[in-house]
C-alpha cells in the first residue's frame, strides 16, 4: 500500500499527522509533506486508512500494489 497527498487540495489540517505521525510528516506550517506513493509499511494499514479518513479536505489517497 502506498499513500500520496494532492497538495492542491491540502490545506495544513495535520489531522494526518497527529493520527499516524509514524506515516505522515508536515511543514513547519502543518502541510503534508509525505509527496506520491509513499510506501506503508505491512501492519500499518488499517492505521493508515484511519488517518487518511481524517483529512477534512480529501487530500490523502490510497494506492494498492
Ligand atoms: Fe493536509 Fe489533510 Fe493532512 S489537509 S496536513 S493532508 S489532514
Amino acid at each position: 500500500m502506498r499513500v500520496s497527498v494532492d497538495m492542491t487540495r491540502c490545506q495544513g489540517h495535520a489531522c494526518c499527522y497527529e493520527f499516524a505521525p509514524e506515516l505522515f510528516t508536515v511543514d513547519d506550517s502543518g502541510y503534508s509533506t509525505i509527496g506520491t506513493g509513499k510506501l506503508v509499511p505491512p501492519g500499518q494499514e488499517e492505521k493508515a486508512r484511519f488517518a487518511i479518513k481524517s483529512c477534512p479536505e480529501r487530500a490523502l489517497s490510497i494506492t494498492e500494489d
